[in-house]
């Protein structure tokens, strides 16, 4: 891969110079969080919903984040990436121990890190896989506690899975990275906010631009039954955008990635953000 253009803490970098401390609390705890800010055509998508989620997410942590400066790095970021289309993944993790310690030190140096890279957001089509929901009870929080994702998101792999669909107690969640929506009966639904899902920034965007072109939308409490019944169904997220599924291989139903409903979805937020 090329060089990646990065900051640590404030100063400017290619990530392969920057150096991390073992004892940061993000490599020994997770006790991290972050953002993955899209843009396109050089402009961010949504910022200011990013960076109010991410002051959110270090809020619920208690980690003290100076959000001006951190918008000004993502901004700084996205003007020196060499694609006019791309992202910034930004982290901000609680600082480093002397020693490891679950319990943390008050006065603790918070530790900032984020690069850019280029990324084309073309439309991908998904096969994914049904698997309970093994994570946290805090998936609001956008952390780099992610074990739970990742072991779901691997398992589905070994089927020749590009994601996964999760439930707890057969209610549907979200997805390994991203957020479900799935049609039924000519409704589109998707799991309502809660803690056990990310409040994504683009099925927050989504769900505007659906009710702007008065399709029907419920947001509530669906189960494998729902998903079952489904004519058709997608994921969403700051990099995958509007992503239809064309096959859960553990599950009996057929899915219409050309389903009139999905596509005047699809057409709706394509024509906002990547027009
Ligand atoms: N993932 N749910 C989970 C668990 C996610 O990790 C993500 C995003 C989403 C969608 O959120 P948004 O629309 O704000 O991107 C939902 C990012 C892209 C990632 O971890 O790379």
């Amino acid at each position: 891969m090329d060089q990646i253009e990065g900051v640590f803490n404030g100063s400017f970098e290619l990530v392969e110079n920057i150096k991390i401390s073992p004892f940061s609390r993000a490599y020994t705890f997770s006790d991290s969080i972050y953002e993955v800010v899209p843009f396109y055509n050089s402009k961010a998508i949504a910022f200011d919903m990013h960076i109010k989620r991410l002051l959110r997410s270090s809020n619920e942590l208690s980690i003290a984040l100076d959000i001006e400066q951190a918008s000004k790095e993502i901004t700084q970021l996205i003007s020196s990436c060499s694609s006019e289309n791309g992202y910034v993944y930004y982290q901000v993790t609680r600082g480093q121990d002397i020693i490891r310690a679950h319990m943390y030190s008050k006065l603790m140096d918070i530790e900032t890190f984020g690069y850019v890279l280029p990324f084309s957001f073309k439309t991908k089509t998904l096969k994914v896989m049904i698997c309970e929901d093994i994570r946290w009870g805090r998936c609001d929080i956008k952390s780099t506690s992610l074990l739970g994702n990742v072991m779901q998101m691997n398992s589905a792999q070994t089927q020749d899975c590009d994601e996964v669909i999760m439930h707890k107690e057969n209610i549907l969640t979200e997805a390994g990275a991203s957020n479900l929506f799935f049609v039924k009966n000519g409704t589109v639904c998707t799991p309502g906010l809660s803690n056990n899902i990310l409040p994504g920034i683009t099925r927050a965007l989504l769900i505007k631009e659906i009710k702007k072109i008065n399709i029907p939308l419920i947001e509530g409490n669906f189960d494998l039954t729902d998903i079952s019944n489904a004519s058709s169904a997608w994921l969403s997220s700051s990099t995958k955008g509007l992503a239809p599924i064309t096959d859960i291989v553990n599950l009996e139903n057929t899915l219409d990635t050309q389903d009139p409903i999905y596509l005047k979805c699809k057409e709706a937020f394509d024509y906002k953000f990547f027009s």
